[in-house]
């Protein structure tokens, strides 16, 4: 089975894990960039990002590479904001539904805390889907390496695999 793992991370947390599951089990890493980068600093980064996330934004994308057709499942990784699946992933969904739809999908998503479960709920309905076939809510995993967050990779690895 072939796997793209599709990723959105303004600080790192998501790309450390997104590269930690790749080199895992092999899969391609598409990293997804918008056109006009949201502001990382200060009390901008959650003014915008917030804002943007709650008014279900689809901001434009910088070119990627992506050929649905090599894939069999995708995971969807990002960090959570305002409890929701961050704005860049749902405009590469919308971009690319049809070519998409009827795959496996699974997703990750890294936060301080809270909000992971509920992004999940707005991202299969987004996704028109029941359920994933894996999820993994990290914390902040490449600023707070924990044995917590490392034991539910390899859990997720293993519902990947079933
Ligand atoms: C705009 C914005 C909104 C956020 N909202 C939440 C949230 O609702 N719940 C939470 O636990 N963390 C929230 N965070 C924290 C990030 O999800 C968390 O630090 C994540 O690990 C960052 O991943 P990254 O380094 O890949 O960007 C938010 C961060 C930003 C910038």
């Amino acid at each position: 089975m072939k796997t793209a793992i599709v990723y959105y991370s303004m600080g790192g947390n998501t790309e450390f894990a997104a590269k930690k599951i790749a080199d895992r089990i092999g899969a391609d890493l598409i990293r997804i960039e918008p056109e006009k980068a949201y502001p990382d600093k200060g009390f901008k980064k959650f003014l915008w990002g917030g804002k943007s996330a709650v008014m279900g934004d689809t901001p434009k994308l910088l070119p990627y590479e992506f050929d649905a057709d090599k894939y069999d499942c995708i995971i969807f990784g990002y960090p959570v904001w305002a409890s929701n699946f961050t704005p860049p992933i749902k405009t590469f969904i919308k971009a690319n539904m049809e070519k998409i739809y009827g795959k496996q999908f699974a997703v990750f998503a890294c936060s301080m805390g809270g909000g992971a479960e509920k992004s999940f709920d707005k991202l299969k309905s987004f996704l028109l889907i029941n359920d994933f076939k894996a999820k993994l809510s990290l914390i902040d995993p490449k600023d707070k390496p924990s044995e917590e967050n490392d034991k539910k990779i390899d859990s997720f690895i293993s519902d990947l695999e079933k």
